[in-house]
């Protein structure tokens, strides 16, 4: 049983009031809001450790850089990987296009996608597929947005170089099971790549990178209650070497000179210029904070939101939910019949109810469902039942207004 008085009381913004009325804030998908010792890490970091890192001799360069170091062991026992293993990036999409754009893959290969993938997980894969006379596949889903799995396997050619595929589909909060899949493409051809989204499961749940057996792994800080500006991109041992580079400079490199440069090996590679020191410190801060809880814990109190949520909804008239199970992260997607999404969020938001309406950064899903967006509401380790009480209630008004 979490302590919710004692876990809002770590995050300040939950006080602000919105058109008078308490924040119910239910667009964790989109960015969390961040507890205090988040905050405080940032204004500590600059009230007291600012330097950059990796290259001064001085005290300030010497404590930032064991910072940011730290951080990267934090992290990555945060996913059971090693710490050689994590590359900072600056978020999901930059960590997906490094290695889209990095790895050394044959002209014409096929990458497999899914119908549910966020933009960012599609997009750089296209871009490849344009420039190399490449091919992407997409593996269906069904109406309950699980996916075919046994269409993947017949999508597989011995073209197949990369399946790029989601843990936890942002619109609908189905989880994908990875770990099965991934089992199921090495089957086939141990050659295979395989990059797993965890922009929307580090969040939810706990992760073992080891475990699952993924090659890449990529994940945001914003969404796990870390600043914005820094994310994470995992690189199973033994293939970080064999990715190209996509960007250089300052801090990647052992010698220099006109004519020739010699780059280190490791996670330095790939960070060229100065990273988000700060945003990296608050980020091993929402580890621990996560870590405090309990990753477990944090699972079951979201769970019980979006089950006691989905059956509140349920009970109004009119409302579709998409992928209506609990088979789910804490995410719901749903329509009012005869409404658009946007006027729905709008009067939400004047009840201080803020959630997201749109296609969320998945056009493919929303041309599947034949609708041009939903209304999403992703719960995170702050909700609480009343909250969902006062979203419900301010949905029906809602619904009464427009109709
Ligand atoms: C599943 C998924 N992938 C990728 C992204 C992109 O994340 P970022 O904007 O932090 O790079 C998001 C953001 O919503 C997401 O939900």
């Amino acid at each position: 049983m979490i302590d919710s008085k004692h876990i809002r009381e770590q995050f300040p913004i939950l006080n602000k009031r919105i058109n008078n009325n308490s924040l119910v804030y239910f667009d964790n998908g989109a960015t969390t809001q961040k507890p205090k010792v988040v905050i405080d890490s940032v204004v500590k970091y600059y009230s007291e450790q600012n330097a950059n890192i990796h290259r001064g001799v001085h005290t300030l360069s010497r404590e930032a850089t064991e910072l940011f170091e730290s951080a990267r062991q934090t992290v990555s026992s945060f996913i059971n990987s090693k710490t050689e293993e994590i590359i900072f990036t600056s978020g999901t999409t930059d960590s997906i296009n490094i290695v889209a754009n990095g790895l050394d893959i044959p002209k014409g290969s096929e990458i497999i996608v899914s119908q549910m993938e966020h933009h960012s997980n599609i997009l750089p894969w296209q871009l490849w597929c344009e420039r190399n006379n490449g091919k992407l596949k997409v593996i269906p889903i069904n109406r309950d947005g699980t996916l075919q799995i046994k269409k993947l396997e017949s999508l597989i050619t011995h073209n197949t170089a990369v399946v790029a595929l989601t843990h936890v589909s942002n619109t609908l909060g189905v989880i994908n099971p990875v770990n099965e899949i991934i089992q199921k493409v090495k089957a086939i051809d141990q050659r295979i790549l395989v990059l797993i989204d965890g922009a929307q499961s580090v969040p939810h749940m706990s992760i073992d990178v080891k475990n699952m057996d993924c090659d890449f792994f990529v994940f945001s800080g914003h969404k796990m209650y870390a600043p914005t500006g820094c994310g994470v991109l995992y690189v199973k041992k033994g293939l970080m070497d064999q990715l190209k580079l996509s960007k250089t400079g300052g801090g990647t490199i052992k010698t220099v000179s006109f004519e020739r440069t010699e780059y280190v090996n490791g996670p330095l590679r790939f960070e060229a210029g100065t990273p988000n020191i700060e945003a990296v410190v608050g980020l091993a801060k929402a580890c621990e904070f996560m870590n405090s809880i309990g990753v477990n814990n944090i699972s079951e109190h979201e769970h019980s939101l979006l089950v006691y949520a989905q059956n509140e909804l349920r009970a109004i008239e009119g409302v579709e939910i998409y992928a209506d199970h609990s088979n789910k992260a804490a995410v719901i997607s749903f329509n009012v019949k005869g409404q658009h999404p946007f006027d729905v969020g709008t009067l939400l938001d004047k009840y201080g109810v803020a959630i997201r309406t749109d296609h969320h950064c998945t056009q493919p899903l929303m041309n599947y469902y034949g609708i041009q967006g939903t209304i999403r509401a992703s719960f995170a380790i702050y909700n609480v039942k009343e909250e969902i009480d006062i979203f419900i209630e301010a949905l029906k008004k809602g619904i009464k207004l427009l109709s």
